[in-house]
């Protein structure tokens, strides 16, 4: 064990975590959750990010600039998605939510945009950053609502019926703001969670990297489970644990008897 991870818990039957002795408990998953289903992350090896001109994507500039070419990238994230199947981390947290007492709050704050956690069963949870698989409009005063879609246009360049404004993505780019509702959740949560922990994401973005303070601040105990420790560590966590959120999450969930 070097310097570096000799703070890390093992996962062990002894620091397994009992998941009946929070009343509030909040988790919120990051990209590396859906890796296993085969959706790249943004960042680290394989990152949607690494390349540039991929990366301009993320901007809300770039539906104006290039729309043809932003809908092609977002056709590409919206088949994919479509195509992924949950797998055993998202599996292990819907068990989780679905197996607490009538008496315990839970709250899934997702910042995948890939829909994943709902099609595993998860019900109790907000998409922070929006759904890839949600077209809305850009138009200030439209009136459209938000709505689930199966087009990719890609290469396109997608009309909205009512006003004729271009439609996108109903996912959050680089320095707009989180869906209200989702945000409001989100604070509610925060203030009385007892248990926090934060599944797969590399904790560099506003505002979910703030979340293990906040909760912190609640008094929670907080954990952080990833396959690398996070850049410029992040002592708002009590424990962190290395591995793979597909891995650790079941085990977790299943060495609690909470299995249903
Ligand atoms: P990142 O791509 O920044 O981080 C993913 C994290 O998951 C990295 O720390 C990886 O080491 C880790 N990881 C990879 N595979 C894993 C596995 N199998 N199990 C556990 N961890 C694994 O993703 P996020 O933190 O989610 O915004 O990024 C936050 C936001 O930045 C995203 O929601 C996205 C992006 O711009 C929007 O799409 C609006």
């Amino acid at each position: 064990m070097t310097e570096e991870t000799a703070d890390l818990e093992p996962l062990s039957d002894a620091d397994a975590l009992d998941f009946g002795r929070y009343r509030n408990i909040v988790i919120l998953t990051g990209a590396g959750v859906s890796v296993a289903s085969g959706i790249p992350p943004f960042r680290g090896p394989g990152g949607l990010w690494n390349d540039p001109k991929v990366e301009r994507f993320a901007h809300r500039d770039s539906l104006d600039e290039d729309p043809e070419g932003a809908w092609r990238f977002f056709a590409l994230l919206r088949s994919t998605a479509r195509k992924a199947q949950p797998n055993a981390a998202h599996q292990a947290l819907a068990r989780l939510e679905k197996s607490l007492r009538p008496d315990q709050s839970f709250l899934l704050i997702s910042q995948n945009v890939d829909g994943l956690h709902q099609r595993a069963g998860s019900r109790r949870m907000v998409e922070l950053h929006g759904s890839v698989l949600r077209t809305r409009c850009t138009g200030a005063e439209c009136d459209l609502e938000p709505f689930d879609d199966t087009e990719t246009y890609a290469d396109t360049k997608p009309i909205c019926p009512k006003c004729g404004s271009l439609l996108r993505p109903d996912l959050v780019f680089f320095g707009e703001m989180c869906n209200h509702e989702a945000e409001w959740q989100t604070k509610q949560a925060l203030r009385r969670v007892d248990l926090f922990v934060a599944v797969g994401t590399s904790g560099t973005v506003y505002p979910a990297n703030g979340y293990a303070r906040s909760a912190r601040y609640a008094g929670a105990e907080t954990i952080y489970i990833n396959v690398e420790l996070m850049e410029g560590g992040d002592d708002s966590f009590d424990r962190t644990i290395l591995g793979k959120a597909e891995e650790v999450l079941p085990r977790i969930v299943a060495e609690t008897g909470m299995r249903l």
